[in-house]
């Protein structure tokens, strides 16, 4: 495929401007967006000079969009997804996926079937010290890995979840602080760590009026390595602390604090202190976020559109395809499962 490639987008929200900012860094060209509040597609669409739709079908039967990029409340995912494959677009869809695995999965095959690609957004994949660290715990830098620890300590307003009808209900949001939150850590924590086996869990809602969903949740988990770990999520941390990931090995540890890698320390490496960062970030992606959804760096979902344009040009898959990104999701919908029943959940 030659030339720009060329990007419809479906839902015009908080989250549309970092693509459309990261589209347009990676050279790619905004050609439309959908959206069923025009007034929205409009806002976007004429800072760009792109067309603007309040029905996304109608968008998706122009031939010359190459990719959709998909970013309405998340139980839409799936339905939007299947419907740009069958028009042949390669699809970039936010996290998560959906909201269920059989969703997920039709995704994942409809996109197969009709030949393209599918991306899921885990910007936090591409931060370098998430490359970092993965490379060190593949290289045994850390020894054997005992203990692995994701903690959300994040926060949001009774405000936040007003502003949209879909925020924290079971059937858009497909759950609260795991779900929508804590989601980039949990998929970090399996990545680094390896795969979840067992889950056991509580969960509540304890400091929003108007939620459906969980506003702090807790986990032990146990990984297929034999290590143990922990989750622990929340939107109820006033004013909005960090994200953090621990892992500690028998030889090294390290942690990983609103995307920075603050510590990392092994014993045969004199080398104590490393701390690489996204260039331009200062950290302040993901503390930003700790309290503003809105408050996030442009630079990994940079790295993720491009990802994906090399894995269109190069037909392969992108980094994090349809089956990387159900796995955080097979993850937190067990943990809710665990908590519901108070039993332990077995992922085999
Ligand atoms: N990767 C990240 O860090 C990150 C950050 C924020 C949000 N997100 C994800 O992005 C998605 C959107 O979140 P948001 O905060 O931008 O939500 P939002 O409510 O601000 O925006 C969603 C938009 O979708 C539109 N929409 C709803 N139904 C539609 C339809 N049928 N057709 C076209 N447009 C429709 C709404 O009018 C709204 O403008 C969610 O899945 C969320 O989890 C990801």
């Amino acid at each position: 495929m030659r030339g720009k490639l060329r990007f419809g987008l479906i839902g015009c929200g908080v989250i549309s401007g970092t693509h459309v900012a990261a589209i347009q860094r990676v050279g790619g060209e905004l050609a439309a967006c959908a959206d069923v509040v025009p007034e929205r597609a409009r806002t976007l669409a004429n800072a760009w000079g792109a067309d603007v739709y309040d029905d996304y079908r109608e968008m998706l039967r122009r031939g010359d969009i190459d990719v959709v990029t998909i970013c309405t409340p998340s139980g839409m995912h799936a339905d939007m997804a299947v419907e740009a494959s069958r028009r042949k677009k390669h699809v970039i869809v936010e996290k998560p996926m959906d909201i269920t695995l059989a969703k997920a999965d039709r995704m994942i095959e409809a996109c197969r079937e009709n030949g393209v690609k599918l991306a899921v957004i885990s910007q936090h994949r591409f931060d370098p010290s998430t490359v970092y660290l993965r490379q060190a715990v593949a290289e045994g830098r850390l020894g054997t890995l005992a203990l692995g620890d994701a903690s959300v300590k994040w926060f949001r307003s009774q405000a936040y979840y007003d502003s949209g009808e879909w925020r924290g209900t079971w059937a858009l949001d497909g759950g609260g602080a795991l779900m929508n939150q804590a989601i980039h850590t949990v998929d970090l924590l399996q990545h680094i760590m390896g795969d979840v086996t067992s889950i056991r869990a509580n969960m509540a809602t304890v400091g929003h009026a108007r939620i459906e969903v969980e506003d702090v949740a807790t986990a032990t988990v146990k990984f297929r390595s034999g290590a143990l770990g922990t989750i622990v999520a929340t939107t109820c941390a006033y004013p909005g602390l960090s994200a953090r990931l621990e892992v500690h090995g028998s030889e090294g540890s390290a942690v990983i604090d609103s995307d920075k890698l603050v510590y990392f320390k092994t014993g045969t490496e004199q080398r104590g202190y490393e701390a690489p960062e996204a260039p331009g970030t200062d950290g302040v992606g993901n503390a930003a976020a700790a309290a503003n959804p809105g408050g996030l760096n442009v630079w990994a979902h940079e790295q993720q559109v491009r990802d994906m344009i090399e894995a269109i040009r190069e037909d392969r898959e992108p980094l994090v395809n349809g089956e990387e990104g159900r796995k955080p999701l097979r993850i937190i919908l067990a943990l809710y499962h665990a908590a519901r029943t108070g039993q332990t959940v077995e992922l085999r």
